[in-house]
Formats: C-alpha cells, sequence, structure tokens
C-alpha cells in the first residue's frame, strides 16, 4: 500500500461513526521514513480544526520537549491511535480503537520506525501492554518485535500536573541517548 492510498482509505473510513461528527481527518504528520514515531490517543479540538496531530497547547509542550533533547518536529512522525476526534475529547472507546488501529499498523509498515513512543497511558496500553501502568513503567526502553517501544506522560498530563514534568524531561534525555547510541538521528 502506497501513503496515498492509505490516506484514502482513512479519509473514507466508515468503520466507527466518529467520521460523521470529526471536522477534518487527522492522519499523521512529520517525516516518512522517521526513525522515531510517536503515537498519541486521538486528536483534540485544535488538531480536529486544522487536520494535524498535536498543534494544541499539548502539541506545543511536545515541541518543546523535543526541541529540549534536540530533536526537530521534522525529523519524527508523530500519530495517534484514533485518526478522527471523539466528541468533547472523551476517552476512545475500545471498540473505536480496534477499527482505527489497522490504519496505525499500515503507517508503522511503510515507515518502518526503530523507535515507538506511546504518548499516555491509552496509546501504551494499546500499544505495549493492555495493564501498562503510566506512572510505574514510563521511560522504559524495551525490544518488542522489530522496534524498541517506550512510553512517556501525555502532554495533556504535564500540562495538568506540573510535578510530572521533571520525569519527563528525564524519560527525553533517556530517549536522546537511545538515539545517538544506536541510531543515526
Ligand atoms: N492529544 C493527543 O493524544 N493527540 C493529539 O493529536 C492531540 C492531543
Amino acid at each position: 500500500m502506497t501513503w496515498e492510498e492509505l490516506e484514502g482509505r482513512c479519509r473514507d473510513c466508515r468503520k466507527c461513526s466518529l467520521c460523521q461528527t470529526r471536522t477534518n481527518l487527522v492522519f499523521g504528520t512529520g517525516n516518512r521514513q522517521a526513525d522515531i514515531l510517536f503515537v498519541g490517543e486521538a486528536p483534540g479540538e485544535q488538531e480536529d480544526l486544522q487536520g494535524i496531530p498535536f498543534v494544541g497547547p499539548a502539541g506545543q509542550l511536545l515541541d518543546l520537549y523535543l526541541e529540549s533533547v534536540g530533536i526537530a518536529r521534522e525529523q519524527v512522525y508523530i500519530a495517534n491511535i484514533l485518526k478522527c476526534r471523539p466528541p468533547r475529547n472523551r476517552d476512545p472507546l475500545p471498540e473505536e480503537q480496534d477499527a482505527c488501529m489497522v490504519h496505525l499498523r499500515e503507517q508503522v509498515k511503510l515507515i518502518r520506525p526503530k523507535m515507538i513512543v506511546c504518548l499516555g497511558r491509552i496509546s501504551a496500553m494499546r500499544l505495549i501492554k493492555p495493564d501498562f501502568k503510566i506512572t510505574r513503567e514510563h521511560g522504559i526502553l524495551q525490544k518488542k518485535g522489530d522496534f524498541v517501544m517506550t512510553a512517556v506522560y501525555h502532554p495533556s498530563a504535564l500540562l495538568r500536573d506540573a510535578s510530572k514534568k521533571e520525569d519527563m524531561y528525564k524519560d527525553m534525555k533517556r530517549i536522546r541517548m537511545y538515539l545517538d547510541e544506536y541510531v543515526d538521528i
């Protein structure tokens, strides 16, 4: 499948009802040959309006963390578990996640990243393991199939609770160190 075919498939997708309430599809953005893929939960209001992931307040904070460890947003690929915004930003339902994961899997096949970073609990529970505990297990790097995987706090959680910011910075530095050692980024 090509990128164009996949984006068309997502645009036409009717596997769940979120396509009826979204403004725009939020397909994903960034370097399609990226070594590192960030996966969030679902588009919020700004993302839905602009059709681009992580452009609202949480996205601006994510940009700062990327910058703080010398990673440019253009170097990475950023996507979400869901490609359409859930109404009023409610948590994605399991059946919506099931429906949308087929698209993310195709994106991963096309990108073939070396590392996948889950942004927050929902993404980590979906991509790493169902009982992932973000407060205990954030920042741990583990090999899973062809990828090294890790999860960090969701930037929205940092906006609600500034005491998590120190851990986030440490986790981002660990990701940077891994990339320096094993990936030429
Ligand atoms: N939160 C997410 O999980 N994804 C976005 O794209 C924006 C906010």
